[in-house]
């Protein structure tokens, strides 16, 4: 249990303005629309529950692993090193970054509180683009800086090859000292772990089962946590209140269940192939781009579970507001009738700031003296999606009470039951990515890795019409 009631107040989903009586007979659903479900459910419910049993679903039960030995090595590394550096790629990456905006201030890294508390500076890498791993080199003094790398497959083309640029810096800058460096991977298979053991870094384990984009969860997305001085308890807490939620057979009482079905009824019934999720707060602009890898990754699917091709997937797409209300949303007002909307919003945020009160003359400005930006960014998320809901828009919210690592995993853990329970709902595989096998191959064959030469063939032999180039 955590240390104070605020901390534990409950994540909630609205989805009044999904309904009938708020959009519209032709853009909203009725509870009898979602009670026509009612067997489905039910049968989905139980076999999810009956693979959660035979272990065929790992994910489930993480929230209540032992975090004893990654609180251990994060307390080595806190006492150890100045700079943390993590690098992984989509679902090795995607979470713990995630984490790391959500629940620290802005500009963590400058903050003389963090250097008061002893903690490292935290460093992510989740791309190979060169110009950014040079200036991180530059930046980072490597004798002084823990590693973290993470790939579940120990193979990753991008990760590894990030891994021996920063061991060759490491070479140059002295003697490797493999405490420094801890690989986070599969606990049998995988050429990291093969090197991890031959040269003695240290070693945390990915559950067997749990794939990346479900893996937040795993020492993935809680080690770094912990090196930075998150209460990652508390995120698994979290995590485990939201299970007693999402067990709940009652649709009408399982937040997960019912914004799964209520998208893949908007998608099914009504062609909305784009899911917008819309975070109020910059601190879970991060959150809402893991949940995009979790939605795309495992609902975009070309065959269903029979076999047969369905080309399944609702496009997920990242807004903040109030940004976004000055980009996008005049698209989700007035353009194709083809999106959801799911706000992210947060009712206490870290800090008030108070609108000062001036130009008593100017009206158009004068009225907003005396309030605060809390009350302003509140206001116009509500009148948005007011006007969405005028508009026929459907769209829905989860109420944050505040961002706490207890908040935070009640969301991962809700997503993760929505996804998997939207992939029984589309009958697809949630937990494969076969799609992003041809491209790793196509790389493999340009890189001359043996075995591939068929793929560096068909490379080359690609014809490129230079009248389509200007
Ligand atoms: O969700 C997934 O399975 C993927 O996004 C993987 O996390 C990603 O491809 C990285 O894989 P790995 O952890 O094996 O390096």
């Amino acid at each position: 249990m955590g240390k104070n009631s605020v901390e534990h107040k409950d994540i909630h989903f609205d989805f009044n303005f999904m309904m009938k009586e708020h959009i519209g007979e032709d853009s909203g659903f009725s509870p009898e629309d979602i009670n026509f479900y009612a067997s489905d459910v039910g049968a989905i419910h139980e076999g999810l529950q009956k693979r959660r049993e035979e272990g065929e679903l790992p994910f489930f039960d993480l929230p209540y692993k032992d975090t004893g030995p990654v609180k251990k090595l994060a307390s080595a590394v806190r006492e150890n090193f100045e700079h943390f550096l993590l690098i992984g790629i989509g679902g090795s990456a995607l979470g713990p970054i995630a984490i790391q905006q959500a629940l620290h201030p802005p500009f963590y890294n400058f903050l003389e509180e963090r250097k008061e508390k002893g903690l490292p500076a935290m460093y992510f890498l989740d791309n190979i683009d060169p110009d950014e791993i040079f200036y991180v080199l530059k930046l980072l003094d490597l004798s002084k800086t823990a590693i973290a790398v993470i790939t579940k497959s120990g193979s990753t083309a991008e990760t590894m090859a990030t891994f021996l640029i920063l061991k060759e810096a490491l070479r140059k800058a002295g003697r490797i000292d493999p405490s420094q460096i801890i690989a986070i991977t599969d606990p049998a298979t995988g050429i990291l772990r093969k090197i991890a053991l031959q040269e003695g870094y240290n070693i945390l384990e990915i559950p067997p089962g749990v794939g990346g984009r479900f893996s937040v969860l795993t020492p993935v997305g809680l080690f770094s946590a912990a090196v930075s001085g998150i209460d990652i308890d508390e995120i698994l807490a979290g995590a485990a209140s939201m299970d007693k939620r999402c067990t709940n057979p009652d649709i009408w009482q399982n937040p997960a269940y019912m914004k799964a079905l209520l998208e893949y009824m908007f998608h099914i019934r009504q062609g909305r192939n784009i899911a917008i999720m819309m975070a109020y707060s910059e601190a879970l602009g991060s959150l809402v781009e893991w949940f995009a890898q979790l939605w795309a990754e495992s609902l975009g699917k070309k065959y269903g579970l029979d076999g047969n091709v369905v080309y399944n997937g609702q496009t997920p797409v990242k807004a903040i507001g109030a940004t976004d209300q000055h980009s996008q949303l005049q698209l989700y007002m007035e353009g194709p009738h083809d999106k959801t909307i799911t706000f992210l919003r947060v009712e206490n945020f870290r800090t008030v700031i108070s609108i000062p009160k001036d130009y008593e003359d100017l009206e158009g400005v004068y009225y907003l003296g005396g309030h605060t930006l809390n009350e302003l960014i509140h206001a116009e998320q509500r009148a948005t999606e007011i006007a969405l809901a005028k508009a026929g828009r459907p769209n829905c919210r989860i109420d944050i009470p505040e961002i706490t690592p207890y908040t935070l995993g009640q969301l991962f853990y809700m997503f993760e039951v929505q996804t998997a329970f939207a992939g029984s709902l589309y009958k697809v595989n949630a937990f494969d990515q076969p799609g992003v096998e041809e491209s790793k191959k196509l790389t493999f064959g340009m890189m001359g890795r043996k075995g591939f030469e068929d793929k560096k063939r068909e490379v080359e032999g690609v014809h490129i019409n230079k009248e389509y180039i200007i």
